[in-house]
């Protein structure tokens, strides 16, 4: 069956009402449309986790930087509510920039640490983007369960900690990495990528093998490993490294002898397209 397209705030938050007076227990995806098998994934997960599944597609003028991609972003709703159909999704919410910023709109939330590290680095603006969308779509949805993406991992950890500072009443679900077969990680903005740039955008993945195996084999030089990442990056000429970062997982701090998770994360420009992956490496 179709999921119920909905584009008010209000008509979404009287859906979710009725649900949850019928003892419903109500899960979410926040995305931003063009879905893949890694959307498809959070939102498999979201519904073991729930009754009702609600995924809302919207592309979030506040996380796009001046000169970024928010013009080209990738869109294609009727493939979307497809697939939301073929995953058994109840309700597609779907609003547009007028219902999310409406004229005089001047209210966001931002986390005062997380978010200018790593990403937020060449990103400065973007997880106040992204921490205002988000707690929007958790006071319009009105979830039990969110289903966030490892994909992400910066984003998907400043989403926990705004829950937590927020007291918002819903717990978060992160979910693994979903890749295609040769181990690029699935993205929007993949097909950005030429033929070559494509073939060349495996460096990030080989280097995250490598890295997994050499640290499996008790390597802990990170200045080293470091190293070795930007010289098999770098061999690749259409891409150029933003960071490679070995961070505490809970702090995003550098990684010291007391973090028990260190998160392995790259950020690499493919030609003009900025790509991430990440990797979590245990003591
Ligand atoms: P978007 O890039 O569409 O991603 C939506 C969700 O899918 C995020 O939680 C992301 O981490 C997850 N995801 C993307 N690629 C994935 C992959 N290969 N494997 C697993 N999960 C993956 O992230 C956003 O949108 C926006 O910032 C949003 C949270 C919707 C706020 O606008």
């Amino acid at each position: 069956m179709k999921p119920e397209v909905i584009s008010t705030p209000e008509a979404m938050r009287a859906r979710s009402a009725a649900w949850r007076k019928n003892g419903e227990r109500i899960g979410f995806v926040p995305t931003m449309g063009y879905l893949h098998e890694g959307h498809l994934s959070l939102i498999r997960e979201a519904r073991r986790h729930s009754t009702r599944c609600v995924v809302s597609i919207y592309v979030n003028p506040t996380q796009f930087a001046p000169g970024e991609d928010l013009d080209k972003y990738p869109r294609d709703f009727e493939r979307d509510l497809q697939l939301c159909a073929e995953e058994g999704v109840q309700a597609v919410f779907f609003p547009d920039d007028t219902m999310m910023y409406p004229e005089g709109y001047q209210t966001y939330v931002y986390n005062a640490s997380l978010s200018g590290l790593l990403c937020g680095q060449s990103r400065p603006t973007h997880f106040k983007g992204v921490t205002t969308i988000v707690a929007k779509l958790f006071n319009i949805v009105q979830p039990d369960v969110a289903v966030f993406g490892q994909k992400d991992a910066q984003q998907a950890l400043i989403i926990r900690n705004m829950v937590r500072d927020l007291h918002f009443p819903i717990e978060i679900i992160v979910a693994p990495i979903v890749r295609e077969s040769d181990g690029l990680a699935m993205s929007s903005r993949n097909r950005y990528l030429t033929a070559e740039q494509r073939r060349q955008a495996l460096a990030l993945y080989q280097s995250i093998r490598q890295t997994e195996t050499e640290w499996q084999n008790g390597r802990r030089d990170i200045a080293g490993l470091t190293r070795n990442i930007r010289t098999h990056i770098e061999a690749h000429p259409a891409c150029r490294v933003d960071y490679i970062a070995f961070v505490d997982a809970r702090t995003l701090q550098p990684a010291t002898e007391s973090s028990r998770e260190i998160l392995l994360a790259l950020a690499v420009y493919v030609g003009s397209t900025r790509l991430i992956d990440n990797t979590l490496l245990t003591r």
